[in-house]
């Protein structure tokens, strides 16, 4: 490999060649070279043209310093080799301090690059998932799931799809009952029975969530104490207090010995618990057919603190009404053990059938059910 056609290459030629006879002369001969290696080590920027260059200026056969060694040192007159061996010796250490410093710059270079190139910065913001949140349908579940969790009951859940017998008959709602009326709802298109001639049983979406209060009491003996969160569905016209779904939480508690207090106190304790400890309780009478007696609880309004009025004005929670209207409960008929081979004589105990829309509603203040069930996120964002 040579450095450029021997045209130019001023290298490839002796002294003699290039006329030079005066010591004088051999300095910017030198440094004519000395230029050309210097424009040459700058363009080297990668190992591929670093090594180019370093063998084209220090290769053993026909580098530019073996080519100075030996067409210009050693045919040189005595009078002119001094003066070139010394230049030589200038150049060599040059070239050789070059090489090597660009060695070295391309190697950490290349490091740097590579390292930018993989370079994990842990400073940067993360990828942003947002996960959403729990509905405020959920979050008030959880609350009072938690409320009756803490004085032992337990939390079942049951099928959506019922039969009449769990979601009327058994619970003392005999057809043609006109509680029905109240609780109209959708029923399932069935295929018919395999026989083609009996009707296939109905199934139904169900209206509450006292169907299981059967099916528990059907698997467990006493004590019992559940409650049943779920969705419920009616055949009422969407408006701002009704839906075609909703929530509700069903509580039972069955032993051998539960009173009116026992229930009286339990949902008390619930109702402070939830609404905060100064709020009072009422009840009043009420019907179910699987109660007696029926009772429905009140709450004193939270909002005005049982006033009926606040800041001077109507309380717009209750209407002025001082009391606000919260659920029904009783204590089980004994007629509903009759279905579930209890001993009526033995046990006895109480039920409730929260309704949570209406609960969350009147805690949060929104005063349309509609919106839980449209998801819009701008109403999810207020309830994180
Ligand atoms: N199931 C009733 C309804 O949806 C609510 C209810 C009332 C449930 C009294 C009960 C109860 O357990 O004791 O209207």
């Amino acid at each position: 490999m040579s450095l450029m056609p021997n045209i130019d290459n001023p290298t490839a030629k002796t002294l003699a060649d290039l006329g030079v006879t005066d010591a004088l002369a051999i300095p910017p001969l030198f440094a004519e070279i000395r230029a050309r290696f210097d424009a040459e080590i700058l363009r080297s920027r990668d190992e591929t043209n670093w090594n180019i260059t370093k063998v084209m200026w220090l290769g053993r056969k026909s580098g530019v310093l073996t080519q100075i060694t030996e067409n210009w040192l050693k045919p040189a007159t005595p009078e002119l080799k001094r003066a070139v061996g010394q230049q030589l010796n200038e150049l060599r250490a040059h070239v050789e301090t070059q090489i090597e410093a660009r060695r070295a710059a391309i190697e950490s270079g290349a490091e740097a690059s590579a390292l930018a190139h993989d370079r994990v910065d842990l400073s940067l913001p993360g990828v942003n998932r947002p996960v959403g949140s729990r509905h405020l349908i959920r979050q008030v579940f959880q609350e009072i799931e938690d409320i009756f969790f803490s004085i032992g009951f337990s939390v079942v859940e049951g099928p959506e799809i019922e039969t009449p017998y769990y979601n009327f008959e058994a619970l003392n709602i005999p057809e043609f009952h006109p509680v029905r009326d109240d609780m109209d709802t959708f029923y399932l298109e069935l295929p018919p029975s395999p026989d083609k001639k009996t009707a296939p049983t109905p199934l139904l979406l169900r209206t509450h969530t006292s169907p299981m209060q059967i099916r528990t009491m059907e698997k467990q003996k006493p004590p019992v104490r559940v409650i049943v969160p779920g969705k419920v569905y009616r055949r009422d016209n969407p408006d701002a207090t009704h839906s075609f779904a909703f929530h509700q939480i069903e509580g039972l508690a069955v032993d051998s010995d539960i009173t009116f207090c026992d229930f009286t106190g339990t949902i008390e304790y619930f109702v402070k618990q939830f609404f905060g400890p100064s709020v009072k309780t009422r009840f009043r009478p009420s019907y179910f057919p699987f109660t007696e007696p029926s009772v429905e609880f009140d709450v004193s309004c939270p909002f005005c603190g049982g006033t009926g009025a606040s800041n001077g004005t109507t309380c717009s929670k209750c209407k002025g009404a001082a009391w606000i209207e919260l659920f029904g409960a009783g204590m089980v008929d004994p007629a509903v053990y009759g279905f579930v081979n209890y001993d009526a004589k033995k046990v006895s105990g109480f039920a409730f059938g929260i309704g949570i829309d209406r609960l969350a509603m009147l805690k949060y203040g929104i005063d349309d059910i509609q919106v839980f069930f449209q998801n819009d996120v701008r109403f999810l964002r207020q309830f994180p």
